[in-house]
Order: structure tokens, then C-alpha cells, then sequence
């Protein structure tokens, strides 16, 4: 299965990609680096392909689907969280 996971590099993103490359599947993922960090993913994992850009970029997210044609898209992407401090602010 192909996966499309916004906020990859969060909390709730990034452990949504590792149950998924542990079953076998592809998985792309994209995070602006907002409060995600690119640590929390696996560097080399086989069937992982990450992209550092924002989903705000209309652009950029239809190039990355139409050309990956995920099977179902994870949005995690999510903007709550104090960038400093990693706290939810609301
Ligand atoms: N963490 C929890 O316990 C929990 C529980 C229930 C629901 N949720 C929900 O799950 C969602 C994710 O929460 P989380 O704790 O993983 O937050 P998080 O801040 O750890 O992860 C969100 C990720 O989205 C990224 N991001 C923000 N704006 C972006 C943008 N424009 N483009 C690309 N990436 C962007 C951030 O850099 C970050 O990596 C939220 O909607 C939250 O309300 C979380």
C-alpha cells in the first residue's frame, strides 16, 4: 500500500509512517519542520521517501500525489504546538 502522511516528522505523523514501513508499505511524507523533527523518522528506511516542504504549497502536494498515487492520505499536519517549546497551546 502506498501512504501519504502530511506531518511526518511529528508525533502522531512520524509513528503513523513506522507502523506502516514495518508492514512493508511505501510511504512518503512531508513536514515543514514546523514543530516535527526529522529524527523521529528512520534516515535510511526502506520504503520511506521524505520531502521537507509545507502543505500549504498547493503546488507542490498535487506534484507529490499525482506522481505517487498514495492509496490513502494521513493528515497529521497540525499547527498546536508552541515551535520553541514543543508544549500545545491551546
Ligand atoms: N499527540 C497527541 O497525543 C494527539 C492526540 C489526539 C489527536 N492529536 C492530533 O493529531 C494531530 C497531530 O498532532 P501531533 O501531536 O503529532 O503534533 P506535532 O506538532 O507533533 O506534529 C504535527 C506536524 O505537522 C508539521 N506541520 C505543521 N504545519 C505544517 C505544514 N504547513 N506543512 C507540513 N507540515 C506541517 C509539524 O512540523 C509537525 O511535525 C493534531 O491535529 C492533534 O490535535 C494528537
Amino acid at each position: 500500500m502506498k501512504v501519504f502522511i502530511s506531518g511526518g516528522a511529528g508525533q502522531i505523523g512520524s509513528h503513523v509512517a513506522e507502523l506502516h514501513l514495518a508492514r512493508g508499505d511505501q510511504v512518503l511524507a512531508i513536514d515543514n519542520f514546523d514543530t516535527g523533527r526529522r529524527i523521529h523518522l528512520p534516515e535510511d528506511a526502506k520504503g520511506l521517501t521524505f520531502v521537507e516542504g509545507t502543505i500549504s504549497d498547493q503546488a507542490l502536494i498535487d506534484q507529490l500525489v499525482g506522481d505517487f498515487k498514495p492509496d490513502v492520505i494521513v493528515h497529521t499536519a497540525a499547527s498546536y504546538k508552541d515551535p520553541e517549546t514543543g508544549i500545545p497551546t491551546c
